[in-house]
């Protein structure tokens, strides 16, 4: 009899389990930006402030991996996390790929250290994977800002904690970043310099571990002081998105295009337009969040998405996401709001 219970109860508890298991694994066929987005497990996303590089048929998505619960301005960060995917819609996680260093509290990247907006660059020469994040060391804030760099061998990590380096030209470092791989290859490093806060650009090493030393300048006709850069080539030209700086608050963002990468710089305006209607919010403050990345969509022509934040500064780990084509319209770039969509939308353009 009792083996008979105990026979039924695990049966209960295996079922119960595969319909998690199904429930997660839902393939889900459209972008519904702004609402909850959940991988592979049925878990919420926690990528946050990341990029997108696509390596041998798959995409892999970097961000903050944020702790529940903890201030945002001390112990928020838990380091790197990391999903594939094949679609851009259905992502499956791959686990934080580098994480914080809870034993050693003189490591650069101990807990209760600063790191942000983590972005990954493919060295070919010599096939590692370089993760460059915005590093504010443990007990120290904002007041000085470095380049942390982490190195893997496979796009799936793990990452291993390299350096840092203070980019920007400054002994302060600098801010919010974009690394942007040109057509011949060099890696540049757009960022806001502290404390000034003048966006600047500088380039990388052949090895893309450092930026070459006096290698920083404002590239001309980016006037406003521009966080959140995010950088595209489209043919021919160069555009640069970005946000204005209010901390975690949003802002209306802004556009720049380029014949040639350190400009001069044409101030296209505020691309987005419609309205967010899960919070009313509309270009003025970018639908309630902040650009961070521009993914180039492979396989479909002139096609661009743009990865937006929703910062939830008070519990960072419910911050969400508001993913939407970037398009043209006289090379003009153009975010518009859409409740649902998916990759089909490029075929129709
Ligand atoms: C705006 C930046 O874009 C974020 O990454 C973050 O650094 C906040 N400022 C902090 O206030």
């Amino acid at each position: 009899m009792r083996k008979n219970l105990l026979v039924v109860i695990s049966i209960f508890f295996l079922v119960c389990s595969f319909q998690q298991t199904q429930a997660g694994n839902k393939s889900q066929k459209n972008f519904v930006p702004g609402t909850e987005w959940l991988d592979n497990n049925g878990k919420p996303i926690n990528a946050h402030g990341g990029g997108v590089i696509f390596h041998k048929g798959v995409y892999y998505w970097y961000g903050e991996h944020k702790i529940e619960g903890k201030s945002e301005a001390t112990f928020a960060d838990g380091g790197i996390h990391c999903y594939s995917s094949k679609d851009l819609i259905n992502w499956k996680d791959r686990g934080i790929v580098l994480s914080v260093d809870y034993t050693n509290e003189n490591s650069d990247i101990a807990y209760g250290c600063i790191l942000e907006r983590p972005k990954v660059v493919y060295h070919e020469k010599s096939k590692k994977f370089i993760a460059y994040f915005k590093l504010y060391l443990k007990g120290i804030g904002y007041e000085v800002s470095n380049v942390g760099v982490a190195v893997a061998d496979k796009p799936y990590g793990p990452f291993t904690y390299s350096h840092k380096f203070l980019g920007g030209g400054s002994l302060k470092g600098s801010g919010d970043f974009s690394m942007f791989k040109n057509t011949d290859g060099t890696v540049y490093h757009f960022a806001v310099r502290k404390p000034d806060k003048t966006f600047v650009m500088g380039k990388l090493q052949p090895d893309y571990l450092y930026a070459m030393p006096n290698s920083y300048q404002a590239p001309n006709g980016v006037t406003k002081h521009t966080e959140a850069p995010a950088v595209i080539y489209r043919k021919g030209k160069y555009y640069i998105l970005g946000s204005g700086t209010s901390g975690w608050k949003p802002n209306a963002a802004r556009s720049f295009v380029a014949d040639s990468i350190q400009g001069t710089y044409t101030d296209l305006g505020n691309p987005a337009v419609g309205i967010n209607p899960h919070n009313g919010l509309g270009p003025e403050k970018t639908f309630g969040g902040q650009i961070s990345y521009i993914i180039p969509v492979q396989d479909k022509k002139d096609a661009y998405i743009v990865m937006i934040d929703i910062w939830e500064p008070e519990n960072p780990i419910k911050g969400g996401y508001i993913w939407l084509p970037l398009t043209f319209k006289n090379d003009k770039p153009i975010i518009e709001w859409m409740d649902s969509w998916n990759l089909s939308f490029f075929d129709k353009k």
